[in-house]
């Protein structure tokens, strides 16, 4: 710091235009072709930022002909509930980052669910804010173990993407830190990210980039954050009051934080010590990661190896949402014709888009000629389910047919055992769905395939929750997300039992978008259209109080007495899992139970564990307060013991600014999933 001049203090806090990301814009000489880059200072040593999207993998690999492994939806890694898991969705990124000459990662979305029908959704852990804070925390320290500069975004409250930058959050200050807020608090102070990404909309008022409540008050002083805070892309709306809030870099490029911040510095607007603060941030998180010591070398990713990995996480995220009568896992030996329909599941499977999308090797499976990715345009990669289930049932006629022509489709499927559908749902950044709804006439053909063959099963390719108007005529439903390179695989293993499945869902679906606190998305067009790019229109500001406030996700169903159509935590096997033996240790606050495999195969069950707070808490509904992934072998049991981690269930006592845990008799729930317990006590805590 003492050697750098002025203006090599103000190179480091904004990054060199919008590079590859925009036609017509100048690329920096040294740009590795990511999203960003920041120029470094070679006279003392400061090596480039390179920063490359990477919430599912590594975008924008393609055209510089390198090859990135596409991972599950994130969505799905929280269906895991498996820190491990986590660890090793970072690691991957990681890994193909440092291969492919990147020092910084730009991915660790963790905005809560509090709009199913968000675009996003798909690059985020769900509606819990325990679950998602917990996910993402391991995914980044995943990040960083490799030696890679981790972020974590899109702080705060950024949970449609309708009006994204115009829309104005109003939320009360304990509603934020007992939900959105505390899963940034759980992921940033677990993994310590170099980066924290400020969002694009505001928050009570003011810009989430230009947000002193945000950025010092809460991220830097309450939660003890080291690293730096950059903007989202021309998300910087300031120069003085950003950079007196907390900002301390401009994305993408010089507007505010190039000659402008240069003058207010001579003015006294903005002192030097906020400068170098700035830079301190950045260059401590640039040591503290390992980019100076070990800097990235240029390999070629192995591919194998991250569809190995990929696969792993995908078997694990896959819920089975339905199985009626056993009917899955499917037994290829007593079977002779499976009918295969929609979602191209001759080629591949779906995957999300917007800054997430990652370039599907060979091009889009299902448009080749067409090549590579284009803004908008559902991609899909060469997973095929159909090839997968054919190697798995060889003896077994498998036909296909594109579901366009919902009554051929159901003609072939009357006349095989079984028929699966696979329905998708294409979501992206910058715009939501408008509902629930399946995309086009899914749900007819769902309808009249399920007429014609009472063995049918749907699988789900969703970014989200989506309603299912035909559940009561399928006998079974997957949910697999966006399953990543190895989808097909996954979803053939499940299906014919290979793996059993353990996943269960990291947010609920609720039966109709007139179950949800709101039943239209605000800032939607009259014609309850999605107002493509609507956040590009600057001079329409609105507000968004989101109603549910602390009853966000499976709390507004408790609250208002709501059935979902599958609720939060709720996940099937192909075993049984009894649980027996509660004991809550007051003094400790610990809970303990037995658990059993009463079933005939090996499972893994995500044993979840919710409190409901004393009445004078003012939160009539439980809260998620723990969980462990139990690997059982058939008849195997095992003692489970979860210890109560005060700061996942504590409540935010605004006059004091403290975290409180308020006194008295807390109602504890073991079980299968937010609405199904096994085992009920009682904690109390003096
Ligand atoms: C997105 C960010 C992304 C950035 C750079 C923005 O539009 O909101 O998530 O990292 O672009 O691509």
């Amino acid at each position: 710091m003492q050697q750098m001049t002025l203006d090599e203090k103000l190179q480091l806090v904004h990054g060199t235009g919008w590079g590859v990301l925009r036609e017509g814009s100048q690329v920096p000489a040294r740009s590795n072709h990511g999203a960003g880059f920041m120029l470094g200072i070679d006279r003392l040593g400061i090596p480039d930022i390179n920063l490359a999207d990477s919430a599912v993998g590594v975008r924008m690999a393609a055209p510089d002909s390198r090859y990135a492994t596409l991972l599950p939806s994130v969505l799905g890694l929280a269906a895991t509930w498996d820190n491990s898991a986590a660890h090793l969705y970072g690691e991957v990124l990681g890994r193909e980052l440092r291969a492919q000459g990147f020092n910084m990662s730009i991915g660790g979305g963790v905005d809560l669910t509090r709009e199913p029908r968000n675009g996003r959704n798909f690059e985020y852990a769900g509606e819990d804010p325990v679950l998602a804070g917990n996910i993402v925390g391991h995914l980044a320290l995943g990040v960083q173990s490799q030696r890679v500069m981790g972020d974590i975004k899109h702080y705060a409250i950024n949970d449609q993407e309708t009006g994204r930058s115009v829309v104005d959050v109003q939320m009360d200050e304990r509603t934020m830190r007992e939900t959105d807020l505390l899963a940034f608090e759980i992921a940033i102070k677990m993994a310590q990210p170099a980066g924290v990404m400020c969002s694009y909309n505001l928050v009570n008022g003011e810009h989430a980039c230009e947000n002193d409540y945000l950025l010092d008050r809460v991220l830097k002083k309450d939660f003890g954050f080291r690293g730096w805070v950059l903007s989202d892309w021309e998300a910087t709306h300031s120069t003085v009051k950003s950079a007196n809030s907390g900002l301390d870099q401009e994305m993408p490029g010089e507007d505010f934080f190039g000659g402008s911040l240069k003058q207010a510095i001579a003015s006294g607007q903005v002192s030097m010590a906020r400068l170098e603060d700035m830079d301190h941030r950045i260059l401590r998180s640039m040591f503290a990661n390992g980019v100076v010591d070990d800097p990235p070398v240029r390999r070629v990713v192995d591919p194998f190896r991250g569809k190995d990995d990929s696969r792993r996480i995908a078997e694990e995220s896959i819920v089975l949402l339905k199985n009626n009568s056993a009917q899955l896992p499917l037994r290829a030996a007593s079977l002779h014709s499976i009918t295969l329909i929609g979602g191209h599941a001759d080629v591949g499977v779906l995957s999300g888009g917007g800054s997430a999308q990652v370039d599907a090797p060979g091009g889009n499976a299902i448009d080749p000629a067409h090549g590579g990715t284009q803004w908008g345009k559902p991609v899909y990669f060469p997973s095929s389910p159909m090839k997968a289930i054919q190697r798995l049932a060889s003896s077994v006629s498998i036909r296909y047919i594109s579901g366009d022509d919902p009554a051929a489709a159901a003609r072939m499927a009357g006349a095989s055992d079984i028929a699966i559908v696979f329905a998708t749902q294409y979501m992206t950044e910058s715009v939501d769905s408008p509902t629930l709804s399946l995309p086009g006439q899914q749900d007819a053909l769902i309808q009249s395939v399920a007429a014609a063959n009472s063995h049918t099963i749907v699988v789900l390719e969703t970014g989200g929750p989506v309603s299912m108007p035909w559940i009561g005529s399928v006998s079974g439903v997957l949910e697999a997300w966006y399953p990543g390179i190895a989808g097909g695989e996954a979803i053939a293993d499940i299906l014919f039992g290979a793996v059993n499945p353990s996943a269960k869902l990291p947010i609920t679906f609720a039966k109709s978008d007139a179950d949800l606190p709101s039943p239209r998305i605000a800032g939607m067009t009259a014609e309850n259209k999605p107002r493509r790019e609507l956040n590009e229109d600057r001079h329409t500001s609105f507000k968004m109080s989101y109603p549910e406030g602390l009853a966000v996700g499976y709390r507004w169903f408790e609250v208002q007495h709501r059935q979902p159509l599958f609720a939060f935590g709720h996940g099937l096997s192909y075993t049984t899992f009894k649980y027996s033996d509660l004991a809550v240790d007051s003094v400790a606050r610990t809970v303990r139970f037995r658990l059993a495999n009463t079933g005939p195969v090996a499972g893994a069950e995500v044993a979840q564990l919710y409190v409901t707070l004393p009445s004078a808490a003012g939160e009539p509904f439980q809260r998620l307060a723990g969980w462990q992934r139990v690997e059982l072998e058939p008849g195997e049991s095992r003692t489970v013991s979860i210890k109560l981690d005060p700061a996942w269930i504590s409540t935010f006592d605004v006059s004091s600014h403290a975290w409180k845990l308020p006194p008295g008799e807390y109602r504890v729930a073991v079980g299968y999933s937010s609405d199904e317990a096994a085992l009920h006590g009682k904690l109390l805590i003096r």
